[in-house]
């Protein structure tokens, strides 16, 4: 097994936009209901951006917060890595929109596109950068405007979905027998192509009046499909970090899975033998907010006290490519 990789997450921060869209909101538009959403998905409401709004503003909230948390200010910050499926505009990238807005100077920063794995990319990403001895302390933000890549005609796709940025401060630490990454997995699979991806609107198939009659700029997914992959790559994620990090499920702490559909949580969290309490869910409130969800609650797990220093935290994450990912820290 690689070497852990000495690092501690010294701050994290979450933003979430104020608006929210009720059950209640879609069954007064569409053929659903709050039953159909709550027990096919667990999901009760999610939060979406107004006017004004966009991925670059949920990130840079989250990034102050984080800092702070972090006790340092944002000079401090070495790098600035944005995990996002749903980006200001092609370019700039949306990191070099929240390194202008955290008013920072010429600090490198770049996006990372791996759909709803994009964090856990960045987050080891960043760990590996830390690594290198190139810097001290590096930004790691996911964040999303779902709203504006849902199709609010598709019953079965815009209920799912929500806005929200989580962001990690890492810090450099000079050992390994202290807060580390003990272990990790990357991996991707082009197969996800055709049932999960935003047809239009890239090099392949530029806007056109076309595209735009067809809708093919909304996001499209076959979920049955996609829900029975999720459910498989859960397990096994979690099954073989346990197994290749030589540790019990009673060691971990918490697991923070992405928040795609409450069923597909707890059916990794029943196979595996997992106590409830070991099973981070906020689906509830926040719906699918891709790439933001595990730090967003990363976030809420530091600040409502379930995880504290020295504990084993699972992140695992399944999304579009597709593309899959776990990371397993000691914080
Ligand atoms: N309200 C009411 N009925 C709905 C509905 C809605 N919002 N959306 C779909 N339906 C209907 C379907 O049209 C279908 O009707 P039919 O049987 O008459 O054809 C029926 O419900 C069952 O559809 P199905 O897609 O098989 O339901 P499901 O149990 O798989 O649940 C999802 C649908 C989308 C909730 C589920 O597949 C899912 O969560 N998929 C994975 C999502 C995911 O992880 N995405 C992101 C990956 S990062």
């Amino acid at each position: 097994m690689p070497e852990p990789l000495g690092l501690r997450i010294a701050g994290t921060g979450r933003a979430v936009p104020e608006r929210v869209l009720t059950n209640q909101y879609f069954a007064e538009r569409m053929d659903t209901t709050d039953d159909w959403i709550r027990t096919r998905t667990g999901i009760i409401e999610r939060r979406v951006v107004s006017e004004g709004e966009s991925t670059a503003t949920l990130a840079t909230a989250a990034a102050q917060e984080a800092i702070s948390d972090a006790g340092l200010v944002a000079k401090d910050i070495g790098l600035i890595i944005v995990a996002t499926a749903t980006p200001e505009c092609f370019f700039p990238s949306t990191a070099c929109f929240v390194q202008d807005a955290l008013g920072v100077g010429p600090t490198p920063a770049f996006d990372l596109s791996a759909a709803c794995s994009g964090w856990i990319y960045a987050f080891l990403t960043g760990a590996h950068m830390l690594q290198s001895g190139h810097f001290r302390n590096i930004l790691v933000i996911g964040a999303e405007t779902m709203s504006r890549i849902v199709d609010y005609e598709d019953r079965a796709t815009c209920i799912l979905f929500g806005d929200g940025a989580g962001a990690a401060v890492l810090s450099a630490t000079p050992d390994t027998s202290g807060p580390c990454v003990l272990h990790q997995e990357l991996a991707a699979n082009f197969s996800g192509m055709s049932l999960l991806s935003i047809p239009a609107g890239g090099s392949r198939l530029p806007a056109s009046h076309m595209t735009i009659d067809e809708r093919l700029h909304y996001l499209k997914m076959q979920g049955r499909e996609v829900y029975k992959l999720a459910v498989k790559k859960n397990f096994e994620m979690v099954d073989s970090t346990l197994a290749q990090a030589g540790i019990s499920a009673e060691d971990i702490a918490v697991v923070i899975p992405h928040q795609s559909n409450l069923r597909i949580v707890e059916s990794a969290r029943q196979r595996l033998g997992l106590a409830p309490e070991q099973m981070f869910t906020n689906i509830h409130k926040y719906g699918n907010t891709s790439s933001a969800s595990v730090p967003m609650g990363l976030d809420e797990c530091r600040k409502t006290g379930r995880v504290k220093s020295g504990d084993l935290v699972l992140m695992v994450a399944f999304g579009a490519g597709f593309t899959w990912g776990s990371a397993l820290v000691r914080l």
